[in-house]
């Protein structure tokens, strides 16, 4: 049988564009390497002709796109000696915090909004051994406390405010290229926090021959390590779609949100950290921001799930259930090739997914011609 190369996670395979040396211990668990998936039945539904790919983030290790981003903030606490690091959470950087530090042997502290966490996250913080923090407050609170408390405590912060995990992040972009051989037309992502959105423009920018100027604007937003330094080089960049929930979306109100609400709780949040540079990726891309309502979201979940057979969390569904209405209403061009990222794995939270799967499960007595009858009355 050929040998073929363990894989070994996204810093050894992009160690020539991240901030790392010869001799930095690496932290990792595999992260990255994440399917393009080509989407066919819901293309054919739409009617449209358009390329759609979902980048289906939700097979990291820990069950979201976080990890990529974790595996660089947690290898650069270690390298500066850090023996412990922090975050506030809607639930999935919490998850990949308390992992990557289990991997490193250090501790973390995770600051979470009561009662607004998906079961499936709050069980991965709390396996892996996290002091788990919950506020009675929101994920905004829960941020100001962490940037408040890191000023004299001996700890790191590892959300997206952390440099490294953007530069993490923006690997996911070169895969991307590297499957379709160019930058899609059009990439879709569920807007948070806006940290997604900035590390993919930056991995375009760095990635595209046309970009020199914007290589050098992006590194504004990355400490200055985003030099372009190998990898393919494409002649397009995508235009950045981010889609937020409409309970949720300071960016479609142009201003901070003070009480978010969803569904999709992981994009619970109505004081962006990546503000200002998410603003740059919609102006130097051309991109524009839109939300969806919880129905939609959960109806796009609902679709991808029975129609392609790939389960994502709420929150993961926005960028599809945005892209549906942009192609049906023409803003995203006939002929063009999208790329959604799908965030987060459905897994991640069971409750919100039973509630929606209720009507295919029912209860019989344990005798053949019961269940023969249930299988006939559902075929
Ligand atoms: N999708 C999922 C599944 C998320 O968990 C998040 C953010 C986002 C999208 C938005 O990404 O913030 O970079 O714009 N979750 C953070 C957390 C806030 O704490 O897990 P963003």
């Amino acid at each position: 049988m050929p040998f073929r190369n363990r894989y070994t996670g996204l810093i050894d395979t992009y160690r020539d564009r991240l901030p790392v040396h010869d001799d930095t211990r690496i932290i990792s668990l595999g992260e990255g390497n994440t399917p393009l998936i080509r989407l066919h039945n819901i293309p054919d539904m739409l009617g449209k002709n358009v390329d759609i790919y979902v980048k289906y983030e939700g097979l990291n290790p820990t069950g979201s796109f976080k990890d990529r981003g974790m595996t660089m903030a947690v290898t650069k606490a270690v390298e500066a000696n850090s023996k412990a690091i922090i975050c506030a959470s809607t639930g999935n950087t919490s998850a990949a915090a308390a992992a990557y530090a289990a991997r490193a042997g250090i501790a973390a502290f995770v600051l979470i909004p009561e009662g607004k966490i998906a079961a499936g996250k709050l069980a991965q913080a709390m396996m892996h051994g996290a002091v788990i923090i919950q506020i009675k407050g929101n994920f905004d609170d829960g941020m100001r406390l962490v940037k408040e408390v890191a000023e004299t405590a001996p700890v790191t912060i590892v959300n997206s405010i952390n440099p490294y995990r953007l530069q993490g992040q923006k690997t996911a972009a070169f895969e991307i290229i590297e499957e379709l051989g160019r930058a899609p037309d059009y990439h879709c992502l569920p807007v948070g926090n806006a940290g997604n959105i900035t590390a993919h423009w930056i991995g375009y920018c760095e990635s595209s021959s046309a970009s020199v100027d914007c290589v050098t604007e992006a590194c504004t937003f990355c400490d200055g390590h985003c030099k372009y330094a190998g990898g393919p080089i494409v002649s397009n960049r995508p235009v950045m779609i981010g889609y937020q929930a409409s309970g949720s979306a300071p960016f479609m109100r142009g201003d901070m949100v003070d009480d978010p609400d969803t569904v999709a709780t992981a994009i619970r949040i109505g004081h962006p950290q990546s503000w200002n540079q998410a603003w740059k990726v919609k102006e130097e891309s051309k991109g524009w921001f839109d939300e969806c309502s919880d129905e939609l979201i959960l109806s796009a979940q609902k679709l991808l799930t029975e129609e392609e057979g790939i389960f994502c969390e709420p929150a993961s569904a926005t960028s599809l259930a945005g892209a549906m209405e942009d192609i049906k209403s023409g803003k995203i061009k006939e002929g063009s090739t999208v790329v959604c990222t799908l965030t987060g794995h459905g897994l991640k939270d069971p409750d919100t997914a039973m509630k929606q799967g209720q009507s295919t499960f029912v209860t019989v007595d344990a005798t053949l011609q019961s269940v023969e009858k249930a299988i006939l009355s559902n075929m």
